[in-house]
């Protein structure tokens, strides 16, 4: 046939076109076993091969746009140039074969089928890798293959927070698998500011390994260290003192550190004397005094807990209550691996909602160095002499080094009077005091 035509159907088998000078705008196959023709001078725009299209023979001289293949077992010559050709997912067991003169602009695959000749193809985008297999030269390939996994990683890489806890390291792993089993075409297409975000998860991943590593062994040396200290105190305070016809015990109590300038400082006083105190801490100053509280609680001396920020615990409700003596104990529990057992209310004020709402004993004083007040050693130092006597409990802060200053020469001064420096519990027990919640303690007397 000659001529130019707007739609032709092909609808029973065994027919054949043969056409060689004719512009065709669309023709439908929807019978198996047609045969079509298309010469050297004829063009069509659309050639589809529907469901039923099967075994259809086909040879394609002119240049032509769009060729759509969607049935089973057809044998396709092409000897001119088409744009596009789509093969569907119905058009398996199909030849394909692209002659010298050949070439496919560009083929879309959703099956394999045979693509056998010497002609080109400019571009193939295939579903699979699979269905690459082709004697055909081809220039550009883009493989579709589980476009889902590729997204999937880009989503599992980007959602990776920034600071990672340890406990989304699989995630990070799962995202490094994902990205691992993509092909190569795939990995070159994952964006890179994508893939950054995957190598920084990792590398926090390794840091936050190191610090959990570092912190267990922390731990582990200071709970060594602290019963070591604990052995040695028992010790100390069986030791009969100097002269002094019997043992006289106190309790340094110090509260709102630590403060490393401070509160090492007194550690080291205590050392050269042989004694140990007590510390009130903060909460909200534990995280950053990580080294102080290690050191105070490897020395052996008493952790209490007095509060999180300060707050006057009269003032506050249940919920904020507990929210400060909890945290304060979680955030110390989290460094030494033990959790202190007494607590030291603000301000020392204390009322009937304080006492029957904190379940540790209540721990304040009976000799108060004024510290906070003067910060001057030698105010403090006047204070204590005029006033200790045994089993006080005395009020320090360790945050003034004036406090410090008046540490370093009180412990040697009481040290040479027989006075012994034992913590809150050691003091208690000592006197055969079982310190219990909902109770206050002034002295153990
Ligand atoms: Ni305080």
């Amino acid at each position: 046939m000659n001529g130019n035509f707007k739609n032709i159907e092909i609808k029973s088998p065994n027919l054949a076109v043969d056409s060689n000078n004719s512009m065709i705008d669309t023709l439908l196959i929807s019978s198996q076993d047609s045969t079509v023709n298309l010469g050297n001078k004829s063009y069509f725009k659309n050639i589809n091969l529907l469901g039923n299209a099967d075994k259809t023979k086909m040879f394609l001289n002119g240049n032509s746009e769009n060729l759509t293949i969607d049935s089973k077992d057809n044998n396709i010559y092409i000897n001119g140039k088409i744009k596009n050709l789509d093969i569907k997912a119905n058009s398996v067991d199909s030849v394909i074969k692209i002659n010298q003169n050949g070439i496919v602009q560009f083929l879309n695959a959703e099956v394999l089928v045979a693509l056998k000749g010497s002609g080109i193809i400019n571009k193939f985008h295939a579903e699979k890798r699979d269905y690459l297999q082709s004697d055909v030269k081809i220039n550009e390939v883009f493989i579709v293959e589980d476009e889902n996994a590729k997204n999937e990683v880009e989503t599992l890489i980007k959602d990776l927070p920034k600071d990672l806890a340890l406990d989304n390291k699989s995630n990070v792993d799962n995202a490094r698998v994902a990205f691992d089993n993509l092909t190569i075409e795939q990995k070159a297409l994952v964006r890179n500011d994508v893939l950054n975000s995957l190598e920084n998860a990792e590398a926090n991943i390794v840091e936050l390994e190191i610090q959990e590593a570092k912190i267990i062994e922390v731990k582990r040396r200071a709970i060594e260290a602290r019963q070591n200290a604990q052995n040695q105190q028992s010790t100390d305070v069986k030791k009969p003192t100097i002269n002094q016809g019997g043992t006289k015990l106190v309790a340094f109590t110090f509260d709102d550190g630590p403060n490393s300038n401070v509160t090492n400082r007194i550690i080291d006083a205590f050392s050269n004397v042989g004694g140990h105190g007590t510390f009130f801490v903060l909460g909200n100053n534990v995280a950053k005094e990580r080294n102080t509280i290690t050191r105070i609680y490897e020395n052996g001396h008493q952790i209490g807990n007095h509060s999180y920020n300060h707050k006057d615990l009269t003032t506050l409700n249940k919920a904020d209550l507990d929210w400060q003596i909890n945290t304060t104990n979680s955030e110390i529990q989290s460094i030494i691996g033990a959790t202190p057992t007494i607590v030291r209310p603000t301000y020392g004020k204390v009322n009937n909602f304080v006492v029957n709402n904190v379940n540790y004993p209540l721990i304040n004083w009976n000799i108060d160095t004024l510290d906070w007040k003067y910060r001057d050693s030698q105010s403090i130092f006047n204070i204590v002499m005029n006033n200790i006597h045994a089993n006080s409990i005395v009020l320090f802060h360790d945050i003034y080094p004036t406090t410090a200053s008046a540490i370093e020469i009180l412990l040697p001064r009481l040290s040479e009077m027989g006075y012994q420096f034992v913590t809150i519990e050691q003091l208690a027990a000592y006197n055969g005091i079982n310190l219990r919640s909902h109770n206050i303690y002034y002295s153990m007397n």
